[in-house]
């Protein structure tokens, strides 16, 4: 690294929030979450400093393309790094074989060695997807996330899981494959969709319900009071609030499976009520309150009190609450292709920032 990368490193990492992932494996798994609004145009200064070989390919979608690839690309071809772009198109009916398998092409007809690096630049579906290619192209290459939704940033950027869909089932191919680095600038959300800034909404209160309750606190006083939301804060919270999590259980065996709260349900009204028509963060909203209710009619949730609370935080969100009408909940959890057994493990909140897994009957939920 020149003196003049260093120095301006240096001055960059002053102004930044920063949050360091640090998984205990057989190879220790380290990296770091820089934010800061507008700090994509020092992407080429951060990757000059963990780049290998030559060459990066930029994996983005349409949307993203238009808006900011340019500005990125100049960032890196200013550090004399030989850049390439694969755009996609933008959505969740995208992300599976062909989407890769185009992903792949265009890493070698760029002539990507295992030196080079994959960069994933959008949503989470971008950054499934390039996650995924990084991990398998030639047995492995360097990859970075820069994610451009508030769903992506919070979550699926945080943690190494990569993916794609096939006809059978949702992220049902994949690997756990960690990023050398996430960037996340919050200039970019201004971009982004009310309705995509309200699903990312949704997985942040999820976050503070399940760990958090002054986070919880703070978006309420935003929503019911209009307080200004410190987004770089927002965003520095969840991903230490997450990358806690998958620091201590990186493969799900137990408290990564907290994460799941809400997405029981979530997913089986996700799918019936058909890709798209429900966003992710959307359907967990309606999970998250079913889940509430489902733990009182049983007994494991506590404070009965947080259901008032938690529906009122996600309206305000503008996030549903409850299962479309033209859902039939039995119909929708038996489609659930992923659920192969009868006896599934179900988040409960015993009151805010206190989960409990039980196992229960399917047949029991409906
Ligand atoms: P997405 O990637 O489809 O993005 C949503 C839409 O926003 C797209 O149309 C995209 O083009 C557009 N967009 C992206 N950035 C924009 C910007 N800055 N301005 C304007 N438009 C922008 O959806 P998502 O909600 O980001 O991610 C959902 C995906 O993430 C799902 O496939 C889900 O399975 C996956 N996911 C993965 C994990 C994980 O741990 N790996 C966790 C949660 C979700
Ligand atoms: N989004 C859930 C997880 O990363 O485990």
């Amino acid at each position: 690294m020149t003196l003049a990368l260093q120095i301006s490193l240096a001055c960059l990492y002053l102004y930044l929030k920063k949050v360091k992932v640090k998984i205990k494996s057989k190879n220790e798994i380290k990296y770091n979450i820089l934010i800061k609004n507008g700090i994509l145009k020092n992407t080429g200064k951060l990757v000059k400093k963990l780049l290998i070989g030559k060459r990066v390919l930029i994996v983005t979608d349409n949307i993203v393309a238009n808006l900011y690839v340019d500005k990125i690309k100049k960032s890196l071809e200013k550090e004399n790094i030989i850049t390439s772009v694969c755009v996609l198109e933008n959505g969740e009916a995208n992300k599976n074989i062909e989407g890769i398998s185009n992903i792949y092409s265009t890493l070698a007809k760029n002539e990507l060695s295992r030196k080079d690096m994959v960069i994933a630049f959008g949503g989470g579906v971008v950054g499934d997807m390039a996650g995924y290619v990084a991990a398998t192209w030639m047995r492995g290459v360097d990859f970075i996330q820069i994610p451009t939704t508030l769903l992506a940033c919070v979550d699926s950027s945080v943690g190494g899981k990569t993916g794609i869909n096939i006809a059978e089932g949702k992220n049902l191919v994949g690997a756990f494959y960690s990023p050398k680095l996430v960037i996340i600038d919050s200039e970019t959300l201004e971009s982004l969709p009310k309705r995509e800034f309200n699903a990312g909404m949704s997985e942040i209160v999820k976050h503070a319900l399940l760990f958090d309750e002054k986070l919880l606190e703070t978006i309420e006083n935003h929503y019911n009071k209009n307080e200004k939301l410190d987004i770089d804060y927002i965003l520095k919270r969840n991903c230490e609030l997450k990358s806690h999590i998958v620091q201590i259980d990186y493969k799900e065996k137990k408290e990564r499976m907290f994460l799941n709260f809400g997405h029981t349900i979530g997913h089986s009204v996700e799918n019936a009520s058909g890709y798209g028509v429900l966003l992710h963060g959307e359907a967990v909203a309606i999970g998250m309150i079913f889940a509430i209710e489902y733990g009182i009619k049983l007994g494991i949730t506590k404070n009965k009190n947080i259901l008032e609370r938690v529906k009122n935080i996600l309206s305000n969100i503008g996030l549903p609450i409850s299962i479309p009408e033209n859902i039939n909940l039995k119909e929708a959890i038996k489609l659930d292709k992923k659920r192969n057994n009868e006896k599934i493990n179900f988040v409960f909140l015993e009151d805010i920032g206190k989960p409990i897994i039980e196992k229960v009957d399917i047949n029991s939920i409906m």
